[in-house]
């Protein structure tokens, strides 16, 4: 896949839930951050942070506060109470059957320009990471699931009041057999219009 162009890696990539048995290093996921750092951005310093949750350790100190998290924010409440231990046994799980996660934070700023910058630039390397690990075999899901509001569960991952959660990002292996469903998307005409043609819209 590497030699292909970046037209056709940004149309084929798809996010991938499934969970491989294969290993992912860290050597590899340290030089996907890397060519992501080339993302674009309006600050004085590049405004990404990344914690890599890898290893068993890591993987269920990491699970544990995120099943501590479920609970403070009460998330099981809106579950189907009579299947509610399957449903924590399977959560619990999937969060555990993944190889690496990446919380990946940007700065919280008052003032608004400043936040959607630092937003925006961090989802501009969330995306170049993407786009990087598909083009090696790594898959991605990225994840904006409530417990990343939650502050308890920043603090207790090491992440201070004055960075936010925009992802986390679940990373796996891609196995050959994982079918993936082909993208769609809607036609540039529905969502593009000329400036003047918006105008008389609005107009009628
Ligand atoms: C900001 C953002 C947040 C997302 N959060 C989740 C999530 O919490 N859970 C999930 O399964 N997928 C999540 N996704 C993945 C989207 O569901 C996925 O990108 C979308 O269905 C389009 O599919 P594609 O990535 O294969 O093109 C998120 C994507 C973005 C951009």
């Amino acid at each position: 896949m590497v030699s292909e162009s970046i037209e056709q890696i940004i149309k084929e990539r798809r996010t991938v839930r499934a969970v491989s048995d294969q290993s992912v290093s860290i050597e590899d996921i340290q030089a996907l951050l890397e060519v992501a750092s080339y993302a674009p951005f309006h600050s004085k310093e590049e405004p990404w942070s990344v914690v890599i949750v890898a290893g068993q350790d890591e993987r269920r100190l990491f699970v544990e506060k995120i099943m501590d998290s479920y609970e403070r924010l009460n998330i099981w409440a809106r579950y189907d109470q009579q299947h509610l231990a399957a449903s924590k046994k399977r959560t619990e799980e999937y969060y555990l059957s993944v190889p690496v996660t990446l919380i990946v934070t940007a700065p919280v700023h008052e003032k608004r320009k400043a936040n959607l910058e630092a937003i925006s630039a961090v989802s501009a390397f969330i995306q170049n990471f993407q786009l990087a690990a598909w083009s090696r075999n790594v898959g991605v899901t990225w994840r904006t699931v409530p417990i990343i509001f939650d502050d308890v569960f920043k603090q207790e991952l090491g992440i201070g009041s004055d960075r936010q959660i925009i992802g986390l990002l679940d990373i796996s292996m891609i196995d050959e057999i994982v079918k993936l469903p082909t993208a769609k998307r809607k036609a540039v005409e529905q969502w593009a219009v000329r400036l003047s043609e918006k105008l008389s819209e609005n107009k009628e």
